[in-house]
């Protein structure tokens, strides 16, 4: 176990928090092993009718921590739980809302696509920079960001991996509202309440008919974890999770 998610319950609505702040929440293998855990704790209770994922210190995540994407490169190690955790989000029937204070870097907005409901703090800031690591996007983001944003703006922010702030992502429909620091979880909280208040059914039925046939995306994301998985080993990857790691030591 680790105490870097934290789980809450509040009435119907169970929470998880990335709470790693001295690390921008960046995500280890046993950050994802809890989430999945809280994903399934959800699944299977039924008094639970909302997940609310949210970010301690400021930040919402950094994305995968960089250190294990090294180490995953460096041995044949069984499975990534990345995978298993991706493959959740795309899977889960419950209705799922995020709340990003500050970073939310990689998997921090890809996961984004797969929220019902999202709330920015103004100082929320976007980016997925997989190609600048010599990755490629995953949970489904190289389709699901063209879905949302359009091709042209998907290509600004998977290719040339810009970033993009709180203002940009509401224009663009990847959050709902932007909310002072101070009332962000609040809201979310609120607004997963309001869902798991409705008629359980009802609302799983239209959620799942909104997402529609999820074959395609299943199986971009099967094609994203094979070239994924390729791209880990690479020298252009080692060379920027080196890059990265090294920085403190200058
Ligand atoms: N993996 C591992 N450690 C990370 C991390 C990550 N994804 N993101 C941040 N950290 C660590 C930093 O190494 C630093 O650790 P240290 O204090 O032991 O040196 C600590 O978190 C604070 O980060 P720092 O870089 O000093 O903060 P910053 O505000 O200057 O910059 C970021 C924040 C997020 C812009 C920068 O840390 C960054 O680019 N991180 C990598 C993001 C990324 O590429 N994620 C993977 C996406 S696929």
């Amino acid at each position: 176990m680790t105490d870097d998610i934290e789980i809450a319950r509040q009435g119907a609505v169970l929470s998880a928090a990335f709470a790693r702040p001295e690390k921008k929440n960046a995500i280890t293998g046993a950050m994802y092993e809890a989430l999945i855990e809280a994903f399934e704790t959800a699944e299977r209770d039924a008094s639970v009718g909302a997940l609310v994922l949210s970010g301690r210190g400021g930040a919402f995540t950094a994305g995968n921590d960089i250190a294990d994407f090294l180490a995953v490169a460096m041995h044949e190690a069984g499975e990534f739980p990345a995978w298993r955790f991706v493959s959740k989000l795309a899977e889960f029937e419950k209705p799922l809302v995020a709340a990003v204070d500050g970073l939310a870097i990689g998997v921090g907005t890809t996961l984004c696509f797969h929220c019902d409901l999202v709330y920015a703090a103004p100082q929320a800031r976007f980016q997925m920079p997989f190609v600048d690591l010599g990755l490629v996007p995953e949970a489904g983001s190289s389709l699901l960001a063209a879905q949302r944003f359009g091709r042209a703006k998907a290509a600004e922010f998977l290719l040339l991996a810009e970033p993009f702030g709180a203002e940009q992502a509401l224009r663009l429909g990847l959050v709902n509202a932007i909310l002072p620091q101070g009332e962000l979880l609040a809201h979310a909280m609120e607004k997963a309440a309001a869902l798991a208040a409705k008629p359980r059914e009802a609302l799983l039925a239209t959620r799942r008919l909104m997402r529609g046939d999820n074959e395609v995306l299943k199986a971009q994301m099967a094609a994203e974890t094979h070239a994924f998985s390729a791209a880990l080993k690479s020298p252009e990857a080692h060379a920027a999770f080196q890059a990265f790691l090294a920085r403190g030591s200058k």
